[in-house]
């Protein structure tokens, strides 16, 4: 199956894939949830080659910031690629698909960022994931066209003949003594597909492997997976084509290092959620002679998944590319364009300067809270005008009469009394008592206080905080 440089030699390389784990999340036992199955001892043998593996960032270029040591973003994962390449330079860089959480003019800007972004840190091949495809196939095949790194779809059948997307890579690996061919084949699961498109079908994915394994087979010496499935169907991919190495996959695993699965000699691991861990495969490659017809059989895997945290800095090139990208949804006034709905019963916001006039007391206390400023922290860390940030920094972003932009709406900067409380215009007339009452609370806060955002958030302790004073009749 190799092909030595100096082809009078009957060499044959055997592939082993050599395990480390080298777990950076501390406290947290990261391999708690799932045995490693294979054995751990790493063969003496030379590495050669690292795939690096990542996906499903679902449009999280970066982390927001609201809340401290949040993982991920491409900043970070540009430094640790950095740095893997230092210690290698054998890099295979592979990208699972959904780079784009959004559909919409956002979501467009932000897969071409991503997609620069790859190509930045060198990646080799990303396969297409069905949030991908949500921003249609004329702009796929115009990124597949740009863009520096190769699109791959196993099992997608495009019937518009422009696009770039192939149905495999293979990728050479130079080492001392040979050069390893490593197959990159990716599928995506009908199952995930929700809208249908008349421009292109995704096939089975087995049925679609079949045909390429097998004239692969011949080709390669290792074979990967980019697997866009949960990790249900990836196990029923590996029963049904033994012949794959590897296989990358996870659909809504949210942490890749508590699930790794081996279905004969197949491996498969998810990628987790929105880049926040980077996962690394050292695959070795041992000379030794062996006779005909044998196989490289004796796998076993090494692994290396880490978190994205503070220790890594981020990367000016692309701290220099989401600046960019902020630049574009300034300059494209994307904040206009967030789809309004009518807040309840034709009430309209009016601002906390109304309210003022009558609750001044409350109005007073609420100015030093870190609510008033929400929308000057977001100028502070130059993210005003992404309508993704702004959303919860402001009031009724997404309502018609909420905000719009700091100079048509100023008042309505900031989170206000009607983040809360509502739309006060009837209140502001009547005064009733039943005004804001109904939805204040847990459930209210909790719209933006949430998991992502605002993990420690519990209501009694931060009611506490910014609770208002009393009220002189
Ligand atoms: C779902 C609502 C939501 C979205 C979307 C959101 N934020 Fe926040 N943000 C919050 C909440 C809630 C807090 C306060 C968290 C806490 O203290 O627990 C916060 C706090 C922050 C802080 C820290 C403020 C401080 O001084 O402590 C920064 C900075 C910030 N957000 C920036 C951003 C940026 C940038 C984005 C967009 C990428 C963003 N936020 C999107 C809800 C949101
Ligand atoms: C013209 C004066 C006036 C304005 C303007 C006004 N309120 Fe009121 N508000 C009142 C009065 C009076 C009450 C009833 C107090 C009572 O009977 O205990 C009240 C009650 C409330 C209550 C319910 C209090 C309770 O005891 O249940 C909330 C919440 C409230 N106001 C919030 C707001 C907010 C937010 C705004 C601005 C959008 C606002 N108010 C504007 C006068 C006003
Ligand atoms: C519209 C979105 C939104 C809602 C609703 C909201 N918050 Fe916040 N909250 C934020 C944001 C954004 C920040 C960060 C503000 C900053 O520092 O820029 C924040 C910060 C805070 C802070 C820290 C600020 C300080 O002054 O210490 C507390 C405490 C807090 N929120 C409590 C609550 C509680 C309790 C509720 C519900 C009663 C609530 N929030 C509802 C968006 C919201
Ligand atoms: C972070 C959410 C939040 C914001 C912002 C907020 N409130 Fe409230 N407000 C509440 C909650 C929660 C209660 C209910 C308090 C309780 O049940 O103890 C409340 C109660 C009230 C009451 C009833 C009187 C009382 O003290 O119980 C009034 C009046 C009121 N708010 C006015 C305002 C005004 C005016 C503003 C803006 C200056 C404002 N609120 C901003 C959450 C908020």
């Amino acid at each position: 199956m190799i092909k030595p440089i100096n082809q009078i030699t009957v060499l044959k390389t055997c592939v082993i894939i050599s395990l480390l784990l080298l777990l950076f999340n501390q406290g947290c036992n990261s391999l708690c949830g799932k045995e490693v199955e294979g054995d751990l001892n790493i063969a003496p043998s030379t590495p050669v080659i690292h795939v690096v593996f990542t996906g499903e960032e679902n449009g999280y270029l970066e982390p927001c910031g609201c809340s401290e040591k949040q993982l991920g973003g491409f900043s970070k994962r540009h430094t640790l690629i950095n740095h893997l390449r230092e210690e290698d330079g054998h890099l295979i860089l592979l990208s699972l698909g959904d780079l784009t959480g959004n559909v919409g003019r956002q979501g467009e800007i932000k897969m071409e960022t991503a997609l620069e972004a790859l190509g930045l840190m060198g990646y080799d091949v990303h396969n297409i994931g069905e949030k991908d495809l949500d921003i249609g196939t004329d702009l796929l095949g115009y990124f597949s066209q740009i863009s520096n790194v190769g699109f791959i779809s196993s099992n997608i059948k495009f019937t518009t003949p422009v696009l770039e997307i192939k149905p495999y890579v293979i990728k050479e690996v130079k080492t001392k003594e040979t050069i390893l061919k490593v197959g990159i084949l990716g599928v995506l699961s009908p199952e995930l597909v929700g809208n249908y498109y008349h421009d292109m079908e995704v096939m089975d994915p087995v049925l679609s492997l079949k045909p390429l394994l097998k004239d692969l087979h011949d080709k390669t010496d290792i074979l990967i997976l980019l697997s866009h499935a949960e990790m249900e169907e990836s196990i029923k991919i590996a029963e049904a084509c033994p012949d794959l190495n590897l296989i990358i996959s996870g659909h809504m695993v949210d942490r890749p290092d508590l699930y790794l699965e081996k279905v004969n000699d197949t491996y498969i691991i998810p990628v987790g959620e929105k880049g926040k861990y980077v996962g690394k495969i050292t695959l070795s490659s041992q000379q030794k002679q062996v006779g005909e017809g044998e196989h490289f059989d004796n796998l076993s895997p090494g692994i290396e998944i880490t978190p994205l945290d503070g220790k890594f800095e981020d990367s000016s090139d692309i701290t220099m590319l989401l600046k960019i990208y902020q630049q574009r949804l300034r300059d494209e006034e994307l904040l206009l364009q967030v789809i309004k709905s009518d807040p309840s019963s034709s009430l309209t916001f009016i601002g906390n300067d109304d309210c003022a006039v009558c609750h001044n007391k409350i109005y007073k206390h609420w100015e030093e809270t870190g609510h008033a400023s929400a929308y000057e922290t977001l100028e502070k860390v130059e993210h005003e005008y992404d309508p993704e940030c702004v959303e919860c920094h402001v009031v009724g972003l997404n309502y018609f009469t909420g905000f719009e932009t700091i100079e048509s709406t100023p008042g309505l900067k900031g989170v206000g009394c009607e983040s809360c409380h509502g739309p006060g215009s009837d209140h502001k007339e009547t005064q009733s008592k039943d005004y804001g009452r109904v939805h204040v609370g847990v459930e209210r806060c909790g719209t933006c206080h949430n998991d992502e955002h605002s993990p420690n958030f519990e209501f009694e302790d931060y009611w506490q905080k910014i609770k208002h004073p009393r009220e002189g009749k």
